[in-house]
């Protein structure tokens, strides 16, 4: 059957996730963030993770320099940030409150919880490329996450 990247697109918008905002930095300490939905635990022994990026994504060679990346898992109320670091350019960082990990890799505040990672390996996947991260620290928070789904944010009703 044929289908094309808008079919594709449409069929896994009904597959719902978290929303999460992905920090690295540079050489030089300056922090990148993106927004993203593919990303998903991988192993717990040992501890690692995966997240997939775009190769357009301004922030994609920073993955590179630094071998850092940390999982920020937003919460109901930062849908503004995920909006903010879902656009590229301008300086993402200004005015969300924000500290540096254990790892010199920005931690959002107010999430519901982070995880540090060191990239161990890098595979291709089409237009994107696919890190594996070996967990370093994570740390969870209460709260209500931030969803989507369909193309839209989406917020927990009954929970
Ligand atoms: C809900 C949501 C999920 C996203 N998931 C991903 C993802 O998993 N990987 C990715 O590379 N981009 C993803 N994006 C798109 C990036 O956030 C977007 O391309 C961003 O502009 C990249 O920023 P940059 O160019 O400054 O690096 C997602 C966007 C949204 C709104």
């Amino acid at each position: 059957m044929a289908f094309d990247a808008g079919d594709l697109r449409r069929v896994m918008g009904c597959f719902a996730t978290g929303v999460t905002v992905i920090t690295t930095r540079d050489q030089n300490g300056h922090p990148y963030g993106l927004t993203a939905n593919a990303v998903t635990s991988l192993s717990l022994e040992p501890p690692l993770l995966l997240i997939c990026v775009d190769r357009k994504a301004e922030t994609f060679p920073h993955f590179f320099d630094s071998k850092i990346f940390v999982l920020n898992i937003l919460a109901e109320d930062q849908e503004e940030t995920s909006r903010r670091f879902a656009k590229t350019g301008g300086d993402k960082f200004a005015g969300v409150a924000h500290r540096v990990g254990h790892l010199d890799t920005p931690l959002l505040e107010g999430t519901l919880g982070h995880v540090e990672c060191r990239i161990i390996e890098t595979l291709e996947g089409g237009d994107h490329v696919i890190h594996i991260g070996e967990v370093q620290h994570a740390e969870a928070r209460e709260g209500r996450p931030l969803l989507f789904f369909r193309g839209r944010y989406r917020r927990l009703v009954n929970e």
